[in-house]
């Protein structure tokens, strides 16, 4: 894990950033936002918009290698029309505005999620993002978009018991490599875990978001809403992150050396 030296204005403890390889955010809140404000929904998802900008290029300043942001998922489609539809059209505004600077700024765009139920103007517009911004070698901007979890360990399954019932391996073959190369996080390899999941709004659940690869996440959870998330409100889940212990099943340094 990277450090970074904060600036001065920033008080952490030992003065050290640790900086998590992949930070997966939820980035709920854009309805409330707008409602507080009287206005409709839809202004609540634009100014989260300019959030989704702000954020990814904080996050890769910071030294961030994947950054998974959540978008839609497949149970938005159950919202009404006029609200998917808006939803639909973002990030076909999002790269047409912001791809420029994702090329500056180093930064490669992925997907995970089901980009065929995408509408056609939508996979577009996310297909030529991916292959404008595929010299990139900095951060990963990986959108969740028509992403759920539970179909993702399903669809994984149902490969995997393809390659059996075809004779490519055989049951004993599976075991967790296998099966994270049958998931949509594949391409991330040993990224593919997030080491911070952070979901905005005050909502204490994971809504079918990574599943099987938020196993050892670090969760943090803010009450802020997504169209306000600033960059500092980054800097302070990452200073959580930094003074969290993760000990993965084991024990941590300090009772080890004293063993
Ligand atoms: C998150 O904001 C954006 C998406 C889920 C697409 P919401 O639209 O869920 O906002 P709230 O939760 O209604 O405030
Ligand atoms: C999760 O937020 C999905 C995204 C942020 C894209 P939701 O607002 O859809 O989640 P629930 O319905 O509150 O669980
Ligand atoms: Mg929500």
């Amino acid at each position: 894990m990277a450090l970074f030296k904060p600036k001065p204005n920033v008080s952490v403890a030992n003065a050290q950033l640790k900086i998590p390889d992949h930070i997966a955010i939820i980035m709920d809140g854009n309805g409330r936002w707008a409602k507080r404000r009287l206005m409709p929904r839809a202004a609540g998802h634009k100014t989260g918009m300019n959030t989704v900008k702000k954020i990814a290029t904080a996050a890769s300043d910071l030294g961030v290698k994947v950054l998974t942001l959540y978008a839609f998922s497949t149970e938005n489609w159950s919202r009404p029309n006029d609200e998917v539809n808006f939803l639909m059209q973002l990030p076909v505004d999002f790269f047409s505005e912001f791809v420029p600077d994702l090329i500056k700024n180093n930064i490669r765009v992925q997907i995970i999620g089901n980009i065929d139920g995408l509408p056609q103007s939508t996979r577009k517009a996310v297909q030529n993002a991916i292959v404008q911004t595929a010299q990139g070698s900095g951060m990963i901007l990986n959108f969740a978009l028509n992403y759920g979890g539970q179909i993702e360990i399903v669809e994984a399954t149902k490969k995997l018991a393809q390659q059996v019932a075809d004779g490519k391996i055989s049951p004993d073959d599976i075991n967790g490599d296998l099966f994270s190369q049958a998931l949509q996080t594949a391409s991330l390899g040993e990224l593919a875990a997030p080491d911070l999941m952070i979901r905005t709004s005050g909502e204490l659940r994971l809504s079918n978001f990574m599943p099987y690869q938020a196993a050892y996440a670090e969760l943090y959870f803010t009450n802020v809403l997504w169209p306000d998330f600033t960059a500092d409100d980054l800097l302070q889940a990452v200073t959580a992150f930094t003074l969290r212990d993760r000990r993965f099943g084991g024990l941590n340094d300090k009772y080890e050396s004293e063993s």
